[in-house]
């Protein structure tokens, strides 16, 4: 399988959400290969954890963007909307009895990897001119 990588052309300008977007790829790639391979086992718990690391990622990046005064309203529905896609992954497989169709395991593998890097260059990426006016290792307080 194919599966993302992170490369430098990713990077936001920061370091703090740079190294979570490595770890969500990371964790993406594992569950694109996990619906690819039918594993129904492993499956349930790395969508949780997805959803967790991503609602934590999420609120590092409000709070960056706060910090540095970047308007962030629609950038936060299209993380609101990623989360509410992962919960309706999660009760859809508790639904299918965690068997999904050729057709929803095709969509969802693909789906989460799609969203993942559109967002990082459309959404993110808008972030770096401003970003880069800060030092790499900026943290908010
Ligand atoms: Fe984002």
């Amino acid at each position: 399988m194919m599966g993302l990588a992170w490369a430098e052309e990713l990077s936001v300008g920061n370091e703090l959400i740079d190294s979570d977007h490595k770890k969500l790829i990371t964790m993406v790639n594992g569950i694109e290969y996990m619906i690819r391979a039918r594993d129904n086992f492993a499956l349930p718990q790395a969508l949780e954890q997805l959803e967790h690391w991503a609602s934590v990622h999420f609120a590092k990046e409000e709070n960056i963007a706060r910090a540095i005064k970047f308007p962030f309203d629609q950038h936060s529905l299209a993380h609101k909307y990623l989360l509410k896609e992962v919960q309706h992954m999660k009760d859809e497989l508790v639904a299918k009895d965690g068997i999904w169709s050729d057709g929803a395991a095709e969509h969802y593998s693909k789906f989460l990897s799609d969203w993942l890097a559109n967002h990082v260059i459309d959404a993110d990426m808008q972030m770096k001119p401003l970003l880069q006016s800060y030092p790499y290792d900026f943290k908010p307080d």
